[in-house]
């Protein structure tokens, strides 16, 4: 396991990842009933960009610096830079929250995340930054596990109907990765039917993901629709060219708020080819 999510916060993938979350999120507490989040793969949760990780690959500058300072944009990514300005209270950014922090900052009372961390250190960071936030439970745990011991909710009292499972792997051996979170869908479906299921995944060349979108329509879910962002052209089957969020059983119209957003990304975020696309694989009944 040598992925370490430093080397790349706030790249191009983070952006569109982070900004269905905040979006997705943001769409969950217009409910008063308590949401549970499972995150899978966690990271460390909190990113220093002058950190040396950061810098011996500069993702970030071709990433979401490139979206502060512009003009106001479309107001689903106002909200994913409100989300990031905020854990920046100096103003400069110099600080990139993960997925986890992305969660918990959103998080009322009545709701809960479960971060799950493979890697010890990215474990400990973790813990450290949640330590004194009782609605936040870090598990040094397989995420893919985590579906079938943690899923559906219960906490004390409190069964959550609703809510949301991140799937974020470093996709280290790529062959396996995709069969193991279809099972892992397969099964959490039947465990918590009412989540939304939130998938990343990287696009080097997009014809080889293919069986995986035949196989992911076939869930018993009741909508599956993607949105991607490639930045170039999908020339390469070494070089990232983008990625996309696999969303299923998203909240009703999250979709809306992302359409507008992707093109606005491409032409920020893109080279000379770049592309976007948001297609349905299963449309709600
Ligand atoms: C892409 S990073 C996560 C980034 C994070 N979700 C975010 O958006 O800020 C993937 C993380 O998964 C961890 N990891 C790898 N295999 C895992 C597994 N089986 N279960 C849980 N975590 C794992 C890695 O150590 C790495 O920190």
């Amino acid at each position: 396991m040598n992925y370490r999510h430093a080397f790349h916060a706030g790249n191009h993938a983070d952006v569109l990842k982070h900004l269905v979350l905040v979006n997705l999120l943001e769409a969950m507490a217009r409910k008063d009933s308590p949401y549970f989040v499972l995150d899978t793969h966690a990271g460390r949760g909190h990113y220093l960009l002058a950190s040396p990780e950061s810098r011996k690959t500069s993702e970030a500058a071709e990433g979401v610096l490139k979206l502060f300072g512009q003009p106001p944009l479309h107001e689903s990514i106002e909200r994913y830079l409100r989300a990031v300005q905020s854990h920046n209270p100096v103003g400069a950014l110099v600080a990139y929250p993960g997925s986890p922090l992305l969660v918990a900052q959103h998080l009322r009372e009545q709701d809960r995340l479960a971060a799950c961390e493979l890697q010890p250190e990215e474990t400990q960071a973790l813990r450290e930054l949640f330590a004194r936030d009782a609605r936040v439970a870090v598990h040094g745990r397989d995420g893919y596990s985590a579906i079938k011991a943690l899923l559906p909710p219960r906490i004390g009292d409190t069964k959550f109907g609703r809510g949301l499972v991140l799937i974020d792997p470093p996709y280290e051996a790529q062959d396996a990765e995709y069969p193991q979170i279809i099972t892992a869908v397969r099964e959490g479906l039947t465990r918590w039917p009412n989540a939304t299921w939130a998938v990343w995944y990287p696009i080097k060349q997009r014809r080889t993901l293919l069986p995986f979108f035949r196989k992911a329509a076939a869930l018993p879910a009741r909508s599956i629709w993607l949105a991607e962002l490639q930045v170039r052209p999908d020339d390469s089957p070494l070089r990232l060219a983008g990625s996309g969020m696999l969303m299923i059983n998203a909240p009703w119209q999250l979709e809306q708020a992302i359409a507008p957003a992707l093109p606005v990304l491409q032409r920020l975020l893109g080279e000379t080819g770049a592309t976007t696309r948001l297609e349905w694989l299963k449309q709600p009944d």
